[in-house]
């Protein structure tokens, strides 16, 4: 299987249910703020995506883990008032996404980062979203790896901060209930739904309905001050 097929099959996990250490790992993240130093990489590729958005002056939509950008080149044409943000750490996708499209969309830019970093300087940079789309992120299932799933990592709350109309989508339900009960530690209400629509959106959800598995979505309004 090549990088880009990816792993269409249903997650299993040893896990049964949301994780017990869940709150008590959430509420620390939130009390403690991340202090790991920046990679000197992705404040680069920061530096060069401010100038791109000073330049484009518009309302900022975060397309994150885009993967190879299908559903950012999606949003960038639904919103074209909007500048789009398509951000994913693997070149190899990025790339992909270069080899699929030729045509280039004003209003969207692709960038090269690791998120862990990427959304902390956003956040102290002052950027606030409109939208954030977080589609399909790894979910890391096996218990050991809770804290890598994005509503357990450090940088959750930077995630918070950025403020905007989320919108999460997983093929794992039990991921989508874990970041409805970590935006609930955190105060923020959200709503659930099993998601469908005509055409896939992602490379990922394509795969996932494809093999018939089914999409669960979490929506928030992040306060945006
Ligand atoms: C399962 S894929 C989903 C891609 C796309 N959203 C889709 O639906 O087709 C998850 C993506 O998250 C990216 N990713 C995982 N951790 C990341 C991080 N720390 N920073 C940036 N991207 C990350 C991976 O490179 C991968 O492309």
């Amino acid at each position: 299987m090549s990088e880009f097929e990816g792993n269409s099959r249903a997650v299993t996990s040893s896990q049964a249910g949301v994780h017990e250490r869940l709150v008590e790992v959430v509420q620390r993240n939130l009390a403690n703020p991340f202090k790991k130093p920046f990679a000197d990489h992705t404040r680069a590729a920061f530096e060069q995506a401010q100038q791109w958005v000073d330049k484009q002056g518009k309302p900022l939509i975060f397309d994150s883990c885009c993967g190879v950008g299908e559903s950012s080149r999606i949003i960038a044409q639904r919103f074209p008032e909007h500048a789009v943000l398509a951000l994913d750490r693997s070149e190899a996708r990025l790339d992909k996404h270069q080899r699929c499209f030729d045509e280039t969309l004003d209003n969207l830019l692709f960038v090269r980062a690791d998120l862990m970093d990427f959304w902390r300087l956003a956040e102290e940079a002052g950027w606030h979203l409109d939208y954030h789309f977080l589609l399909y992120p790894n979910p890391y299932p096996k218990p050991g790896q809770l804290q890598r799933r994005w509503h357990a990592s450090p940088v959750f709350s930077s995630l918070l901060n950025l403020g905007g109309e989320l919108v999460v989508r997983s093929n794992w339900k039990t991921y989508i209930d874990e970041f409805v009960l970590a935006l609930n530690e955190a105060g923020i209400a959200s709503s659930t739904q099993d998601y469908s629509a005509a055409e896939p959106m992602s490379a990922f959800e394509r795969k996932y309905w494809a093999s018939g598995q089914q999409s669960w979505q979490c929506w928030a309004q992040l306060a945006s001050d």
